[in-house]
């Protein structure tokens, strides 16, 4: 069977808009995650707290948070390292993310350092944040096949899982950074973790749609008990550090699909797809999503 509901976990903001080559206006971006809280999105990652120079997209967070930081939905951020999250402690975040790798390539490429340094690097991290009663999730990044390395074996994704599990985070997100993944895949993966005593609660999904295949990978990881689904508006998006990463599963692609299915999402989709448009009139290049094309007006 299916979940009753699915908790989206938008990354539009973030994950979306850290990989766009001119710069977006603060203001812009905050009217973006107030429109998406306004759709009825009740997680909306807001920023990172990386190095400017990694990411120089979101060297706003400073100016960014504030501005948002009152709307009724939850806003986790991003934070590599504890200067990370010393930042967004002092602005009042109350949910945050750390992000590992399943392959070393990718640790390498996009925290420069190996699997371990970083888990090694996140440990006092997540202890500080739990100890702040600040929520934790722990993204996996490359958890399906990796640009540099190929296919990625489940027993190292699996490893990676729990060492995060076993600092301390809450939850955990399974990415296919390069949208490589296919249901089977998927299946394998979830199963061997939940095998192992990975409760299918702290688990959430996040493809990106390469190959077409997120939706296919989504329903896969519903059937399984998945119950959090990562997703973009408007399908923005891709990794800056992961060549051959493009875009997120689209928001708006992800409630059709529920809202077809029966599982609730709370997300009002015409208010959706407006934000969706507004935001791709301002990044002057139409939505990819098939749903947001399909329901727009031309
Ligand atoms: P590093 O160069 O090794 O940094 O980068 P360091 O620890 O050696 O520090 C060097 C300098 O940077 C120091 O300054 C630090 O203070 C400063 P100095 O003392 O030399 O003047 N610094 C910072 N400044 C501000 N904020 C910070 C910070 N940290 C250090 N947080 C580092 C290591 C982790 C910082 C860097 O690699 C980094 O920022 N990486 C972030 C990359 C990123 O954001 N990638 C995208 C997100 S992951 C993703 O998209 C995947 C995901 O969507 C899921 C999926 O699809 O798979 C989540
Ligand atoms: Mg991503």
């Amino acid at each position: 069977g299916l979940p009753a509901r699915v908790r989206i976990h938008e990354v539009g903001p973030r994950d979306g808009l850290q990989n766009e080559k001119a710069t977006v206006p603060t203001a812009v971006k905050a009217d973006f995650v107030r429109r998406l809280a306004e759709a009825g999105l009740t997680t909306v990652e807001a920023t990172s707290f990386v190095h400017p120079k990694w990411v120089p997209q979101l060297a706003d967070a400073e100016e960014l948070f504030p501005q948002v930081a009152a709307l009724p939905v939850a806003l986790p951020v991003l934070v590599p390292n504890e200067r990370g999250l010393d930042r967004a402690l002092a602005l009042g975040a109350r949910r945050v993310a750390v992000f590992a790798s399943a392959t070393e390539s990718f640790a390498k490429a996009n925290l420069n350092r190996t699997v371990d340094e970083s888990l090694a690097m996140f440990a006092p991290v997540v202890a500080r944040a739990k100890a702040a009663g600040v929520h934790v999730r722990g993204y996996l990044s490359m958890c399906f096949g990796d640009p540099w390395e190929g296919a990625v074996p489940v027993p190292r994704v699996v490893r990676v899982c729990r060492a995060l599990l076993d600092l301390g985070c809450d939850e955990l997100s399974l990415g296919d950074t390069i949208g490589v993944a296919t249901p089977g895949h998927v299946t394998a993966l979830l199963d061997e973790l939940t095998g192992q005593g990975v409760p299918v609660d702290a688990v959430g999904v996040h493809f990106h749609d390469t190959y077409g295949q997120a939706l296919a990978n989504t329903l896969a990881a519903l059937q399984r008990g998945v119950t959090t689904v990562d997703a973009s508006a408007g399908g923005l998006g891709g990794c800056p550090f992961a060549k051959s990463a493009t875009g997120n599963l689209a928001t708006e692609d992800l409630v059709w699909m529920l809202r077809g299915l029966g599982v609730e999402t709370g997300v009002d989709l015409d208010r959706l797809v407006a934000t969706s448009v507004w935001m791709a009139a301002h990044l002057n290049r139409p939505s990819p999503s098939r749903t947001v094309r399909a329901l727009s007006p031309t």
